[in-house]
């Protein structure tokens, strides 16, 4: 797995850990629930973790107003909501599976926190945002491919998905396909797709995506 050399001295090592043959959900809320009170600091001093202000920057060249609603799913602690503030995004909302994290998220601004059910349907209606960001969730064991409809649904026609792939699920997961099969059924057309820094004391990099949902 790339760039794992120093995961055995914060969370990020217990997901890496996952037994895939077993319930990965219910491992990974035991894994956030006890990495929520430190997930913060390992963020920003271990990791050195940048793709929370890469996707909120990537959405700010994109977007005519900040006078938007946005969702953040798999928000956790709430890191990508204090970028939104910082620039200048007021109204947003966050979604997880793990309370412990969210509990974090209370002080970042988020209009509402509501729990998540992997594998159900996001806890929103159909085109209720002008904006869908998904920071940090499409890694290792979490959400794969399968999760695109979702956003797809919750997001206003001509709104904006942002979202990161960890490299070390890019192939293994066949992002780049799904993206394609997404852009060929004109659910969405790809504005941006780059490869930047994701973990920097890690040396993992990842895929930011920015598409633009279409009108059905
Ligand atoms: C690495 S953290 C990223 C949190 C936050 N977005 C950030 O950038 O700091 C991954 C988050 O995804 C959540 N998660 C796990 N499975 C998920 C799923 N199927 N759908 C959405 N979020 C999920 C976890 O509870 C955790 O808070």
């Amino acid at each position: 797995m790339a760039g794992d050399k120093n995961s055995k001295d914060h969370g990020i090592g217990k997901y890496h850990d996952l037994d895939l043959k077993a319930d990965v959900n219910e491992q990974l809320n035991e894994v956030y629930s006890n990495w929520a009170d430190s997930y913060d600091d390992d963020n920003d001093n271990k990791l050195k973790t940048v793709s929370q202000p890469n996707t909120v920057a990537m959405l700010k060249r994109h977007c005519t107003s900040t006078d938007i609603r946005i969702f953040d799913v798999g928000c956790g602690t709430g890191i990508v909501g204090e970028y939104l503030l910082a620039n200048g995004f007021e109204h947003f909302d966050g979604t997880d599976p793990s309370l412990e994290m969210m509990e974090h998220a209370r002080k970042r601004g988020y209009e509402n926190l509501l729990k998540l059910t992997p594998g159900e349907p996001l806890p929103a209606k159909d085109n209720s945002y002008d904006s869908t960001m998904c920071v940090g969730v499409f890694t290792h064991g979490h959400l794969g491919s399968e999760g695109f409809p979702e956003l797809i649904r919750v997001t206003k026609p001509d709104g904006l998905i942002c979202f990161s792939v960890n490299e070390g699920v890019w192939e293994s997961g066949k992002f780049e396909p799904a993206i394609e099969r997404h852009s060929k059924a004109g659910d969405w057309e790809v504005l941006e797709m780059t490869k930047q820094d994701y973990m920097v004391n890690e040396g993992v990099q990842a895929f930011y995506v920015a598409v633009r949902v279409l009108v059905c």
